[in-house]
């Protein structure tokens, strides 16, 4: 391509479009992997990030929206409607008033990133915050989509997983047609690592790659409902992005992770943390603090000894760092103002 046409236009033969489609496209996708040289030599591996908090709306959910909206919008349909802890909702937004539909987001009331709500509203979405989390809202926004003229944009719709499978065509083409040993990636409804397993195994049955990787997932621990076999009734975890205590695609999670010869796992809010602020101040990537988890987890499982010295990994970063910028600000020291005095200045920076 002259210029990136968006993932659908990318990777046609492999989208359910034809000819005839209107392609709603914000020419998401063609995202960096980073190559994280800092961590693969602290770690001994080779970890390359890869950078999906670079999509038109800052997440990987634009992979996945743009095909849903697509495809509503070829439906015939006229509105569309989604349960939201805050990504989804703004991406949502974002391709509804491309496309022209009327959109609905549905969201945890308190508990969603600043800029992720700034986002639905400046696209013009009706915004409906509930008395209750991303499990409750989710809930209740599947019987409106089941019995009203309104379809559902979660990744319960089908084109959602079509769509973000394409994150993983892209990490086997950006490593010259192999594949990763392991690719490790953040939990939250469990979409995501489904939709990757199945882009894995579509390049793998066409040849386009030369092998499929280790699928590892990891939730946060206060929402770690996967990892520990129960529904969590009140998750709760810094990265609220997962904050989920009963994913929608959990069985398509166990399969992938199992079926690849991986595991789902979860790591600590302060494990995420760290990692969080690891990523900016040493690779200079910043992510949001669910998109931490990936390499918070490849951290953790080096150090109990499950990963293999040498081992290539790609980890998804799956949202931008401007996404949350109160948590960004709370977890560094506060600089407070000084008189504008050379001395001072010069004092503070180490001159
Ligand atoms: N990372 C980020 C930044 C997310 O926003 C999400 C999910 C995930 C990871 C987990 O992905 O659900 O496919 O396992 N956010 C959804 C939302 C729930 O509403 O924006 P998953």
């Amino acid at each position: 391509f002259s210029f990136w046409p968006g993932i659908i236009n990318a990777y046609k033969e492999y989208m359910p479009v034809d000819e005839k489609t209107e392609i709603i496209t914000l020419q998401e996708g063609n995202t960096p992997l980073i190559f994280a040289e800092k961590m693969s030599n602290m770690w001994d591996i080779e970890l390359y990030l890869k950078y999906d908090g670079a999509n038109p709306t800052g997440s990987f959910k634009d992979r996945g929206m743009c095909l849903a909206v697509t495809k509503a919008l070829q439906n015939g349909d006229k509105a569309i409607i989604c349960a939201s802890t805050g990504n989804t909702s703004a991406s949502a937004a974002a391709y509804g008033s491309r496309a022209g539909l009327k959109t609905a987001v549905i969201i945890p009331e308190g508990k969603i990133a600043l800029g992720k709500l700034s986002q639905a509203l400046m696209h013009g979405a009706i915004v409906i915050p509930i008395k209750g989390n991303f499990d409750v809202a989710l809930e209740i926004t599947r019987k409106i989509a089941d019995n009203y003229p309104i379809t559902l944009v979660n990744s319960l719709n089908p084109y959602r997983i079509e769509g973000q499978k394409s994150a993983a065509f892209e990490v086997c083409d950006q490593l010259g047609g192999k594949s990763p040993d392991i690719l490790a990636i953040p939990v939250g409804n469990a979409g995501n690592i489904t939709a990757y397993w199945k882009g894995f195994k579509e390049y793998f049955k066409d040849h386009k790659t030369d092998k499929l990787p280790k699928m590892i997932g990891f939730e946060a621990e206060g929402s770690a409902a996967i990892v520990k076999n129960q529904v969590i009734k009140n998750p709760e975890t810094v990265a609220t992005a997962i904050r989920i205590g009963n994913p929608v695609n959990w069985e398509k999670a166990v399969e992938a992770a199992k079926e690849s010869g991986g595991f789902i796992n979860f790591v600590t809010d302060e494990e995420i943390l760290d990692t969080y602020k690891e990523l900016a101040s040493l690779e200079g990537v910043f992510a949001e603090p669910a998109s931490a988890a990936s390499v918070a987890g490849v951290k953790k499982m080096i150090k109990l000894d499950k990963i293999k010295k040498g081992s290539k990994i790609v980890a998804v970063l799956t949202g931008h760092g401007l996404k949350d910028p109160d948590t960004a600000i709370s977890v560094i020291p506060k600089v407070n103002p000084v008189e504008p005095e050379m001395e001072t200045i010069l004092k503070l920076i180490g001159l």
